[in-house]
């Protein structure tokens, strides 16, 4: 039932602030049995971490990547699923390896959890949103995300509520580590309980949303920039864009726009920049100043303590807050509030967009 919502994907975005409250609901504690009873000694066993997964999926992975590596202080790698499965990686047999998958039912993920346990990598885990499905039967540990069945082949509230899986993840592997302390504990789960609050409020911005989307749906191409932990969400932002709005669009961890991709910047070329207030705001300002000089648009979105301010060829949303290690959950709001925009306007299927299926369970 659609209910006031024209499409199942919007519906979708909007159900995500109860999606991500289910997913968190009856946690009140972190600990590694959120992910299954044997999970604290697997937890405590492993020297690395293998992340696994295909498309949307792969890129909640990447974000894990920062997430753990900061705050549980494990080395990690994340994969392409495709790419894993037929190369000759070299792994520890001590290595956690992670399927990040919304229906459990991807041939290419299924594939690449199957070499990783003939490589002897015998410490499984899936985050998966059906909890029936192969993958899950597949994983010696899981962690089913309540997101609710997702109709819309772009993922939305599925690709939400895996973030706050891996988050939790990346806190109980810091905890069996000794790298979260009781006051680091209560302030996360403090975040994490005020994240459906915080993104009803980013949802709140689509009118000024679907305004950027009515200039954006006459481009043919659109770069998206973010760095860190929101380089992931620019890769988010375009795959969701080409998928619904079939609009050309390219992510680019901001600083390797001089490494040539600039070269494709003009008053044609419009950017979309990811600009939470992190560390690293300073240097994408830079980035921006690059795009700016060479008369490319600009459309920022930036967190409320930002300083940064509209200029000619540069436009700016403010999220309601700035949102530390969460901030990846929020941004990614306006970058599917955008392609569902664009594509609307432009009048595509956008539940089922031309030649793409909701699973991918052929390779
Ligand atoms: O079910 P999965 O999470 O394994 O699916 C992976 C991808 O096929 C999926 O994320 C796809 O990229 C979506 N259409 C993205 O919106």
């Amino acid at each position: 039932d659609l209910g006031p919502y024209r499409y199942y994907m919007q519906k979708e975005i909007f159900e995500q602030p109860r999606a991500v409250a289910d997913t968190l609901q009856g946690i009140d504690s972190i600990m590694p049995e959120l992910f299954g009873d044997t999970a604290w000694r697997v937890f405590n066993a492993v020297d690395s971490v293998l992340l696994l997964a295909c498309g949307g999926s792969f890129h909640a992975a990447l974000t894990a990547k920062y997430w753990i590596e900061s705050i549980a202080r494990l080395p990690v790698q994340v994969e392409i699923a495709s790419e894993f499965r037929y190369r000759d990686a070299v792994l520890s047999e001590n290595t956690l390896v992670v399927a990040v998958s919304q229906s459990g039912e991807t041939a290419d993920v299924l594939g690449a959890v199957e070499v990783a346990k003939q490589m002897g990598m015998a410490k499984t885990l899936a985050i998966c949103n059906v909890a029936t499905s192969a993958l899950v039967r597949e994983c010696a540990l899981h962690f089913i995300t309540r997101a609710g069945i997702e109709i819309g082949v772009a993922s939305t509230k599925a690709f939400t509520t895996q973030l706050v899986a891996l988050f939790l993840l990346t806190l109980s592997l810091a905890q069996v580590r000794g790298k979260l302390t009781d006051e680091e504990e209560k302030e996360h789960l403090r975040a994490l309980r005020h994240l459906p609050d915080a993104m009803s409020k980013v949802l709140a911005l689509e009118p000024s949303i679907i305004a950027w989307s009515e200039v954006l749906t006459r481009k043919e191409n659109i770069l998206f920039v973010g760095r860190g932990m929101h380089y992931p969400v620019a890769l988010e932002g375009a795959l969701k864009m080409k998928e619904i709005s079939y609009i050309h669009a390219e992510a680019y961890a901001a600083g390797e726009l001089k490494h040539g991709p600039l070269a494709l910047v003009s008053a044609e070329m419009p950017v979309v920049a990811v600009a939470p207030n992190d560390r690293l705001l300073e240097k994408l300002r830079s980035n921006m100043h690059e795009v700016n000089a060479r008369g490319g648009k600009l459309f920022v979105f930036a967190d409320v303590d930002c300083g940064l301010s509209p200029a000619p060829g540069i436009e700016v949303i403010r999220l309601v807050e700035h949102y530390g290690p969460l901030s990846p959950i929020l941004h990614t709001l306006p970058m599917q509030l955008l392609a569902y925009h664009a594509a609307l306007a432009r009048g595509t299927d956008i539940d089922k967009p031309r030649n793409l299926a909701k699973s991918v369970t052929v390779e």
